[in-house]
């Protein structure tokens, strides 16, 4: 799917498939360089992080193996609550294994902060978190977010992973959404 498969749909390309490609290659490189010589569990967070999972692990030199998870919100509407329900848990222990959360982005940062301390609890030897791209909210929450791609506006955004009603996941780059799209 591209631009002119959006047809009048797309307000503007916010990251470019180009752009997303040169941030990947540029954290895979610290990634490998913080991680040289260990086993690495990469897990994604379904559904939006399956791109930058996807792509992030093709970049890497470092041996990884990868898992998902599946969380949701309880919250009504599009704003976090913070209270989260696992819909899928990692089929693997990760007690002892170096782990990185892959996120394709950190809103409120409420859904990560409740991971985090989900997944810490169960022993890993290490616990950090990559995301493609950040809202300026995600400062508010107090988590310590290693490798970011992306500082971005607090716009609504879809594509490479990213949906509106499921929709718009497979475009290859990051964009905004025209407002008939919302019925605005
Ligand atoms: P938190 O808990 O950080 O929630 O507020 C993060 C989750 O909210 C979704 N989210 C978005 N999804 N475009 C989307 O398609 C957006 O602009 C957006 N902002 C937040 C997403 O599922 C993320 O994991
Ligand atoms: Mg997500």
């Amino acid at each position: 799917m591209d631009e002119k498969d959006m047809g009048t749909d797309l307000a503007k390309v916010l990251i470019s498939k180009d752009e997303i490609d040169a941030k990947l290659a540029e954290l895979a490189e610290r990634i490998d360089a913080d991680y040289r010589g260990e086993d690495v569990l990469i897990v994604g967070v379904l559904k939006g992080a399956v791109m930058v999972m996807a792509d992030l692990a093709r970049t890497l030199h470092t041996p990884v193996t990868m898992d998902w998870m599946a969380v949701s919100s309880y919250g009504m509407g599009t704003k976090s609550s913070g209270v989260v329900r696992i819909l899928k848990d990692l089929d693997t222990d990760i007690s002892g294994k170096h782990v990185l959360i892959v996120e394709d982005i950190i809103d409120s940062g409420l859904t990560l902060s409740w991971l985090l301390s989900n997944l810490r609890s169960r022993g890993p030897a290490s616990l950090e978190i990559c995301a493609l791209l950040r809202k300026p909210d995600a400062a508010k929450v107090d988590i310590d977010v290693k490798y970011v791609g992306f500082d971005i506006p607090n716009e609504f955004v879809v594509g490479y992973g990213l949906d509106f009603a499921e929709k718009y996941r497979n475009l290859p780059f990051v964009g905004t959404l025209a407002p008939h799209v919302y019925g605005g």
